[in-house]
């Protein structure tokens, strides 16, 4: 985990820079962001926006950043539509971990990346950090069936979940918009105890998206699945998360 924070902020010049967030989720990155700004003693400020900022999230984040806050606007709006921003006006777009949110098929993510590029200054910086399909295999079941569950919860409600790409996918992605890929690296898969959070989280969605489908036989097999997915972590005694990648790219061309 520190060794993929270093790698995201290798080589970053961070004083003084515009600086989006995209997307705040729980805002881990956020405050990893603002903590790094202020240690450069210049002036800056990070815009961190997400579709959803609800208040309890946001009440959350504001605690977590404490005098950080000064240099954080934590804001609603949709990746696809960041209107508010003019071109050129920010140094530096981080996305982490949202872009599989991004990319109904064919090939969504496309449209983000545009609005990113457009957002950016001319030689301004983009990096994504994402991860690659959870893998089918014992050690990471408990994982593979939370993620697979909820994809197929979505899917019958006619939505898209999430779509994971590989790192040569999106690097295809960023060069057709007009970004030059300037470094890419990926972490292997790691295990966390502490999967009490993102289990909460996950099991809140699925169970709403679960109360939403007209069909109640299944939704009474769906919510034993639910059960049975949250005591496989709870047996396992941790979650794992799939390989990380993370790309570095700059804006090549207006
Ligand atoms: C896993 S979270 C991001 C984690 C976050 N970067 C962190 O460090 O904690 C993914 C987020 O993407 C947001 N999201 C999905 N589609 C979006 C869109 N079109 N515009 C803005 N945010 C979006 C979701 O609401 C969710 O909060």
């Amino acid at each position: 985990m520190r060794e993929l924070r270093d790698y995201i902020f290798a080589g970053l010049d961070l004083r003084g820079k515009v600086i989006l967030d995209a997307a705040t989720g729980a805002g881990g990155a956020t405050v990893d962001w603002a903590q790094r700004l202020q240690a450069t003693g210049a002036k800056g400020r990070i815009i961190s926006v997400d579709i959803a900022q609800p208040a309890h999230i946001v009440a959350a984040l504001t605690e977590r950043l404490g005098s950080l806050l000064e240099l954080v606007e934590i804001r609603e709006a949709d990746i696809f539509a960041l209107e508010f921003l003019t071109d050129g006006s920010v140094d530096i777009v981080n996305c982490d971990d949202t872009i599989i949110f991004l990319n109904d098929p064919p090939l969504r993510l496309l449209a983000a990346l545009r609005e990113f590029h457009r957002v950016l200054k001319a030689g301004g910086q983009l990096i994504i950090t994402s991860e690659l399909a959870a893998e089918r295999e014992e050690e990471h079941m408990g994982q593979w069936r939370r993620w697979n569950l909820a994809k197929a919860v979505f899917a019958l409600k006619g939505e898209t979940w999430s779509t994971e790409l590989r790192p040569q996918e999106v690097a295809l992605a960023l060069e057709t918009v007009g970004f030059a890929i300037t470094g890419q690296k990926c972490f292997p898969t790691r295990k966390i105890e502490d999967y009490e959070p993102a289990m909460h989280e996950w099991e809140e969605l699925v169970l709403a998206a679960t109360d939403k489908l007209p069909w109640p036989e299944l939704r009474t097999s769906l919510r034993s699945s639910i059960a049975a997915v949250r005591k496989k972590v709870h047996d396992d005694g941790y979650l794992s998360v799939p390989p990380t990648y993370v790309i570095k790219c700059t804006k090549q061309h207006a």
